[in-house]
């Protein structure tokens, strides 16, 4: 397990948080809860740690004090501002006042923001924002790569940014430069990179489609296969696009940030946070996913916001963070549960973690009360007829059907006798 990773995040003041502490774990981290809770909140309040150019995206005031626990190979680090930091002129408006630290912890070092780009270039982590699409775009050729130190403070004052889909990298050239790049005998960590992408990419798509690149011919457009035929980039559905996306943007930001000789995807430490992990995935792929990544990027810590039921079914013990709207105050203090969900149903994870209460609306639910109110009439006639409207809404081995079907078979033997 990696020895660099994001501990925790504390907030006050910012946004609707009047307060927030969240820890995390090492590996993925599940943040699932109703619209508008707060949960692309916590992923913006990390990256104003990091980068104080996205305080646009804020709303803060000088009570407004947030900072980020990190280990960073084994060393403790404390990185934000305290009260008295902000001043705040109105909407996306507020700026820096003075440099106030983070409340003091022994044996931590404190960081303030302003002096994450000389102390903490070994930490910057990766927002992925909700846009994934890959719009065409004709590539004339290689590229130069930025310089590290170029690449790194260009990633270090872009989280926020990011994270609201204003910064993107062209997953495009990125393809097309190791097209031209990784037999070459300067880039051993580029192929071995390489290697292990095209090697893993199957594992990531749905049950047989065989997600497989394939080539990139003369006229620089990459091309993939799903399901046996082959298709360009930007030709592929948006499922295989999201996920794409995803993967390519941490294998560019793993060799355009880290120092040489710790690019290898398969031992990369370091946070990737992504806002709705579960967009525009089927169902089955929001089964495989967690796993796919985690075989890709065995050492990188995820944090990740979802609606997806099945992402949550996927995820193990300490993995699922769950936050509920705090209708009368916003105080917040949330870590990873210790179950695990594999073996609830869809609907069970939906009403119990993510707080979906209109399930008790559904039809389904509507017409098991209905026939268990007729049981207690013994109304034969009328148990038959909301068994029959049952058949019609839910799926033919359905426990609560069978068990309906018993009762009728049994109070229609009654009433033979
Ligand atoms: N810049 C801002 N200033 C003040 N409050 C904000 C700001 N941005 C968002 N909020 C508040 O934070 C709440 C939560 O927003 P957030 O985007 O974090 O929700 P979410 O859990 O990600 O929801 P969804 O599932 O819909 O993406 C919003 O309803 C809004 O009240
Ligand atoms: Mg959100």
């Amino acid at each position: 397990m990696s020895s660099s990773f994001i501990e925790n995040l504390h907030v006050k003041e910012m946004r609707q948080f009047k307060e927030l502490n969240v820890s995390f774990n090492k590996g993925f981290n599940f943040i699932s809860g109703p619209n508008g809770c707060g949960k692309t909140s916590i992923l913006a309040g990390i990256a104003h740690c990091f980068d104080h150019s996205g305080f646009q995206y804020s709303s803060l005031n000088e009570n407004s004090e947030f900072w980020t626990d990190l280990t960073i190979a084994g060393e403790k680090k404390r990185v934000g501002i305290g009260k008295n930091s902000i001043q705040n002129a109105g909407y996306r408006k507020s700026s820096i006042k003075s440099w106030e630290p983070p409340l003091h912890e022994e044996q931590r070092e404190s960081i303030k923001i302003h002096e994450v780009k000389q102390k903490l270039k070994q930490f910057c982590p990766l927002f992925i924002g909700t846009n994934r699409n890959i719009k065409y775009q004709q590539i004339s050729g290689m590229q130069r790569e930025a310089a590290l130190d170029e690449q790194l403070n260009r990633r270090l004052s872009s989280g926020a940014q990011s994270l609201y889909g204003d910064s993107q990298i062209n997953i495009k050239q990125w393809f097309v430069n190791r097209y031209f790049m990784i037999d070459k005998d300067w880039a051993l960590e580029e192929r071995k990179n390489w290697v292990h992408m095209v090697n893993n990419l199957s594992s990531l798509g749905p049950f047989h489609s065989n997600f497989r690149y394939v080539r990139t011919g003369k006229e620089l457009e990459p091309i993939f296969s799903i399901y046996n035929s082959e298709c360009f980039l930007e030709e592929l559905s948006a499922g295989f696009q999201a996920v794409l996306s995803i993967i390519a943007n941490i294998f560019e930001w793993i060799e355009s940030t880290k120092p040489e000789g710790s690019r290898d995807a398969s031992t990369a430490e370091g946070t990737v946070l992504i806002d709705e992990l579960d967009l525009h995935l089927h169902p089955e792929w929001q089964f495989t996913l967690r796993d796919g990544l985690e075989k890709i990027f065995p050492k990188l810590q995820f944090i990740v916001t979802t609606h997806s039921p099945h992402l949550l079914a996927s995820a193990r013990e300490n993995e699922v963070i769950i936050m509920a709207k705090n209708e009368y105050e916003d105080k917040y203090s949330l870590e990873p549960s210790a179950l695990r969900f594999s073996g609830w149903n869809t609907d069970q994870i939906l009403s119990e973690i993510m707080g979906v209460k209109s399930l008790d609306n559904k039809d389904y639910e509507k017409l098991i009360n209905l026939a268990f109110q007729e049981i207690e009439n013994k109304s034969l006639a009328g148990l038959e007829l909301a068994i029959d409207n049952l058949k019609k809404v839910c799926h033919p081995n359905d426990s609560i059907l069978t068990v309906l079907n018993a009762r009728f078979a049994s109070m229609l033997a009654v009433s033979d006798d």
